[in-house]
C-alpha cells in the first residue's frame, strides 16, 4: 500500500492494486467456506459475499481502465505493473505461508 505514497512508485502501485482486485473473490469465497464450515452465522459474513462480485467487478474495471490505457500510453511501464503484481503476489504468499505455519505448529502441539 505505500506505494501510493510516492509518485516514483506509480506503476508498481498499479500492478499491485490490479493483482489484489483479482485475487480478493477467490479469497472472500474461501473466507464463506470457513465460515459456514465452523458454523458461524453467515449474517456476519455479508461484507465478505457482497464483495465476492464486487471485487470481481472491480478486477475487470481496473484492467480495462487502468492497466490496459496506461501501458498503451507508457508501453515500458509494464515492466513496474509486473513488478507491483509480483509484490502482491509475495506479500500474500508470505502472509499465508506464515499463517500456515503458525497453524501446524499450533496442532503438532
Ligand atoms: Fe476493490
Amino acid at each position: 500500500m505505500m506505494l501510493s505514497l510516492r509518485r516514483k512508485y506509480f506503476y508498481k502501485a498499479i500492478g499491485y492494486f490490479a493483482a489484489t482486485e483479482f485475487m480478493t473473490p477467490r479469497r472472500f469465497k474461501n473466507v464463506i467456506a470457513a465460515w459456514q464450515r465452523n458454523g458461524l452465522d453467515l449474517s456476519g459474513a455479508e461484507y465478505h459475499k457482497k464483495h465476492v462480485k464486487i471485487e470481481a467487478i472491480h478486477a475487470k474495471n481496473w484492467l480495462k481502465n487502468v492497466v490496459v490505457p496506461v501501458i498503451k500510453k507508457k508501453t515500458d511501464s509494464s515492466f513496474d505493473i509486473t513488478r507491483g503484481v509480483i509484490y502482491r503476489l509475495n506479500t500474500s504468499a508470505r502472509y499465508l505461508d506464515m499463517l500456515m505455519s503458525k497453524f501446524m505448529h499450533k496442532q503438532s502441539c
